[in-house]
């Protein structure tokens, strides 16, 4: 016999398949996601470079994805548009026939219980192609705020279930909040992209929604990458002028940031696995070097256990897929 040695036996809860799945602390459910979808003019489905497997979707396309979404059970979306022109003052962005207004109408005729998000920002409305308004070389901040107040105001006229804003001015919850409420809209919800990080993980998305600035970049209205205690600043702002929720942004780099919001905060946070996120898995996944599926199921559980309630992400469907295949729908 061999000796009697003091030690833990970790490996008794790990025994069998159904063991692990009554001890494991983490779930995920399809009712957690977001999916993120492009609308555009130009009727049919085309693709996006580096985002295999996204299209920009014409508004029939989009009539036809939302019973998709719908089939998959993904229970909500966050629409991005792509304007028919843009000036200096984002005039597609609040128009009332502009292409995400017409999207929001559509997708609630088909089906009036998806989760209808809007991105609020003026990045693909003006081309300067950035989240403000600009004199010069400055992107100036107070006012941008009526801009922006006011596309989330048309977004919830339109018949959107909640706004979100992501342009990072400071301020914009506060005058999104006036708005909507000055209009009736007491009850539509903020989703408020507080902590959205300057992030060269945003690479593909400005391809896919045609937004990259026309000169400098996004770092005197995003955050640095290495701050996370201003992280809790910028949160506390958008509790404090009425945000119902938040967002960290990116997912993958940035989890001890959700971590740390968690902890201090009792509202639901949600985390956007951004577009350079989901280049990278495809890109190696098409090559052939990694397992995607468990990547992709890797990832999500991450973000889970980082304290996302919510989690936005390009993988939606296949997650929905997967999800489905899998006893009981849950991880
Ligand atoms: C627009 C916006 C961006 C993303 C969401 N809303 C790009 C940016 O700020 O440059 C990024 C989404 C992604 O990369 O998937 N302000």
């Amino acid at each position: 016999m061999a000796m009697a040695l003091a030690f833990d036996r970790h490996r008794r809860l790990r025994g069998n398949k159904g063991l692990r799945a009554m001890v494991r602390e983490t779930r995920l459910s399809v009712l957690q996601l977001m999916y993120p979808v492009f609308v555009t003019h130009e009727p049919g489905r085309h693709p996006v470079g580096a985002m295999p497997g996204v299209d920009h979707l014409g508004l029939e396309a989009w009539r036809r994805e939302v019973h998709d979404l719908a089939e998959l059970g993904v229970p909500g979306v966050i629409l991005f548009g792509l304007p028919a022109v843009k000036d200096d003052v984002s005039s597609e962005a609040y128009a009332e026939n502009g292409i995400v207004q017409q999207a929001i109408r559509i997708a609630r005729q088909e089906n009036p219980d998806l989760v209808i998000a809007t991105d609020v920002c003026l990045c693909q409305y003006n081309p300067a192609g950035h989240c403000g308004i600009v004199h010069g070389d400055e992107i100036v901040n107070d006012e941008s705020l009526s801009l922006i107040a006011r596309t989330a105001l048309s977004h919830a006229q339109a018949g959107a279930d909640m706004v979100a804003p992501s342009d990072m001015m400071d301020g914009r919850i506060a005058a999104i909040r006036a708005m909507l409420d000055s209009h009736g809209l007491v009850q539509t919800p903020i989703l408020s992209y507080a902590v959205k990080y300057a992030s060269a993980f945003y690479g593909p998305f400005r391809e896919a929604a045609n937004s990259a600035p026309a000169f400098g970049d996004r770092r005197t209205y995003q955050m640095d990458p290495a701050n996370v205690r201003e992280a809790i600043l910028e949160a506390q702002s958008d509790l404090d002028e009425g945000a119902d929720m938040l967002m960290v942004k990116p997912a993958l780099a940035y989890q001890d940031v959700l971590r740390a919001l968690r902890d201090r905060f009792e509202v639901p946070l949600a985390t956007y696995n951004v577009s350079g996120e989901y280049a990278m898995v495809k890109a190696a996944a098409m090559q052939g070097w990694i397992d995607e599926r468990r990547i992709v199921m890797e990832m999500m559980t991450g973000f889970r256990r980082a304290g996302a309630d919510v989690i936005i992400t390009y993988f939606a469907k296949d997650v929905a897929r997967y999800l489905r295949e899998q006893e009981g729908g849950l991880v």
